[in-house]
């Protein structure tokens, strides 16, 4: 597996470390910024280094890509992807809207290739092991979920609209609402509560 990188800070180093654990080729870096992606390039040992994920894609050779940049590039660079067939994970959250969410779902469909998007919640060992549980805790009827940052501060991009979208909801509360979703498997709701009578009305799948 030969694995890309679009976006070459904070999280990509996390995820490039796990790949390189993991015994996967890491073949490519992504970034407009020179000095970022050569310093991820050395750290990693990435020798292919590009300014944009379209030209990566047209020397080919990749057979993943994990797209970790800010925001309102997640849709734009996953579908290109897509489109050549690579695989993608992106980085919560998924797109700037429901709109985009949605076309980067077709272009999968279209494409045949995955595209995973990196609630990674889901793997801490407390939430598999609660997961685990799942089934001994009866029929749930409410729960509450919440999701912070500690130590530290959303700055720069994370902070202007046009890059990153929806504020804290998108940033971190998209944690606590796909952790909770999953433990309770992926519910729909079936109507929207428009008062506290009808909310007792909505059922789990
Ligand atoms: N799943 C998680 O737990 C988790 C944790 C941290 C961040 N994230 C998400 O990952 C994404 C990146 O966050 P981060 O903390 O790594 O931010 P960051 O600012 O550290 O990194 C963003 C990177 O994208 C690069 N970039 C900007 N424009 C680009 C372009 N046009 N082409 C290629 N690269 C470009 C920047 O130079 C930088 O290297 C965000 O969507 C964030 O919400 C998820």
């Amino acid at each position: 597996m030969k694995i890309a990188f679009a976006g070459t800070g904070g999280i990509n180093k996390v995820h490039a470390r796990a790949a390189k654990s993991l015994g996967l080729e890491l073949a490519a870096a992504v970034n407009h910024k020179p000095e970022s992606m050569i310093e991820f390039g050395n750290k990693f040992g990435i020798s292919r280094q590009y300014d944009t994920v379209e030209a990566m894609l047209k020397d080919g050779e990749v057979d993943a890509l994990v797209v970790s940049t800010p925001n309102y590039l997640h849709a734009s660079q996953t579908i290109a992807a897509l489109n050549a067939g690579v695989h993608v994970m992106v980085e919560k959250p998924m797109a700037m809207n429901a709109q985009e969410a949605q076309q980067m779902c077709e272009a999968a469909d279209k494409s045949g290739a995955l595209l995973m998007v990196a609630h990674c919640w889901r793997f801490h060992p407390e939430v598999q092991w609660l997961k685990g549980q799942s089934t001994k805790l009866g029929k749930i009827i409410r729960t509450k979920a919440y999701s912070v940052h500690v130590h530290w501060g959303p700055s720069g991009w994370f902070a202007q609209k046009q890059f990153a979208g929806g504020g804290a909801m998108a940033d971190m509360g998209v944690h606590a609402l796909d952790t909770t979703r999953f433990l309770l498997g992926s519910p729909t709701s079936l109507r929207l509560c428009k008062d506290r009578h009808t909310l007792w009305k909505l059922r789990c799948r």
